[in-house]
């Protein structure tokens, strides 16, 4: 009977539920899918409630009919840059704006522009940029003064489910790093960042390294669940650091690209590194080190809203069945993918999506093959940034909802030149909750002694030179669009 660890990914659309043993098998997986709320064009919310409903019907499901008494510990990775504010009672205050939510514009230029990059870099090792939490504190303090005025706690999504679980307000580095009120490089709360945004650091949760036990299960969670009331509840970590964790990135200079909801490239360093403009997000890793990262605000969501919204099917792989191996590199069609705005490089909320150069004699399967080029070369645009930083990425690993899609791999290894590594357990976020969980719970030593234990890769796609050539020209039309386009959506 081997002790069993639960890893649960709180996701933007869903939450997915690991029950993972302590050899790195998975046992069983359950998903629980929540609504997102679009109150004005480009603004995004989500209720809290409705992710504990998710967590525990998810719960509720993965443990029926398993020995719940092997389970030792639970590590949650969250959709990172949520604000959830508690009042005196610990009650949600509002909503909570999410990481794509785009309003915060006019508290963004007063960070970037009145307080100034270069002070933002030094407090903070960031730049401001719409989705993080910093500026939506700002946002609430002047839109919602009465709100304001009550917040006791501020804390991320996968925080409100660990306080949830124990009762206790933490947050972990990596996913502190994205309020943009941590001090990177020192690992603590920034008192001039607190300052701005006019609280105060008790109103901060308490700081512990992702793989750190927060607590156990309070008495009434394991009575609700049926689990021993010594399971521990580790920090956790920010989705992208979790599935990290999860695909083996945790040495020195390798990188994850995550096609989830938002599309992320990541790389991990052992030592605190900043690029010179900050296009990219210094942030602490969940292994105790620490990350570059650039952002794409919509990727597999494009394809999900193309398929979904536009094409009305729910088949994506008969979607992409219809694209001829031939069609690839020669696609006379681009697409934006800038449906949320974008955050890298360009920091632009007013950014919108759109096809482009579409003539009498393309098809559905043009479209659709535009959707998934022009994400590839979005993020493309973020490993343009590190190359021009001097960190030449050879080689990738790759997870994540989009990730399973083979046409969609072979797609990015020729339009970023790149190996891309398919780990043998694609389930990024969830896998990596799990992995600190262990490490938390003493079965291993490090994350990196984990990860090494677990981490197989499965199949490498390798790019092919013909096709590299081809994307490589289409990639210099496409980064003539944004700027081409951007007077135009910015135009009110
Ligand atoms: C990262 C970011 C997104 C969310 C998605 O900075 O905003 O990747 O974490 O869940």
């Amino acid at each position: 009977m081997k002790d069993l660890y639960l890893g649960i990914d709180l996701g933007t659309s869903a939450v997915k539920i690991l029950l993972v043993d302590v050899e790195g098998n998975i046992i069983d997986s359950v998903s629980e899918e929540y609504p997102l709320i679009f109150p004005r064009n480009g603004w995004c919310e989500q209720e809290p409630s409705e992710w504990w409903k998710g967590v525990s019907r998810g719960l509720d499901r993965i443990l029926e009919g398993k020995d719940r008494s092997l389970v030792r510990a639970i590590g949650v990775a969250g959709q990172m840059h949520g604000l959830v504010v508690l009042d005196e009672n610990d009650e949600v205050i509002r909503p909570t704006i999410l990481w794509n939510d785009g309003r915060t514009e006019k508290q963004v230029a007063y960070l970037n522009e009145t307080i100034g990059k270069e002070r933002m870099s030094q407090y903070t090792a960031n730049i401001a940029f719409a989705g993080f939490t910093a500026p939506k504190i700002l946002w609430m303090r002047e839109n919602e003064p009465e709100n304001f005025a009550r917040i006791r706690k501020i804390m991320l999504p996968k925080d409100y489910i660990n306080f949830l679980f124990t009762g206790i307000h933490s947050c972990d580095y990596s996913d502190a790093s994205g309020i943009l009120c941590l001090d990177v490089k020192n690992r603590k709360w920034s008192q001039e960042m607190l300052d701005i945004c006019g609280i105060t650091e008790d109103v901060m949760p308490e700081l512990f390294e992702s793989y750190e036990v927060v607590g156990n299960l309070k008495r009434e969670m394991a009575e609700r669940f049926g689990l021993r009331d010594d399971v521990k509840v580790v920090a956790g970590a920010g989705d992208n650091a979790a599935a990290a964790v999860g695909t083996g990135t945790v040495f020195d200079g390798l990188c994850n690209i995550s096609l989830g909801t938002s599309g992320t490239v990541f790389i991990s360093n052992d030592d605190f590194k900043v690029d010179r403009f900050n296009a990219l997000h210094s942030f602490a890793h969940a292994n105790g080190k620490y990350h570059l990262m650039g952002v794409v605000l919509s990727a597999a969501s494009c394809n999900k809203w193309f398929c979904q919204e536009v094409l009305k099917t729910s088949d994506y792989n008969a979607e992409q069945s219809l694209i001829t191996p031939e069609k690839l590199g020669h696609n006379n069609i681009f697409f934006l993918p800038y449906l949320m705005g974008e955050r890298s490089p360009m920091n632009d909320v007013n950014a919108r999506g759109a096809f482009i150069g579409m003539s009498m004699n393309n098809d559905r399967s043009d479209m659709m093959l535009a959707v998934l080029e022009g994400v590839a070369f979005a993020i493309r645009d973020s490993i343009e940034i590190a190359r021009d930083l001097g960190i030449h990425i050879k080689k990738s690993y790759i997870c994540g909802g989009g990730a399973k899609s083979p046409l969609w791999r072979k797609i990015f290894a020729n339009v970023l030149d790149m190996d891309i590594m398919v780990p043998s357990i694609e389930e990024g976020p969830g896998y990596g909750g799990a992995m600190l969980a262990m490490v938390g719970n003493g079965a291993y030593g490090s994350v990196e002694e984990c990860a090494d234990r677990f981490v197989k890769i499965k199949d490498i796609v390798k790019p092919e030179k013909e096709l590299v050539e081809l994307y490589d020209e289409r990639y210099s039309e496409f980064r003539q669009l944004y700027p081409a386009l951007k007077g135009f959506f910015n135009r009110q």
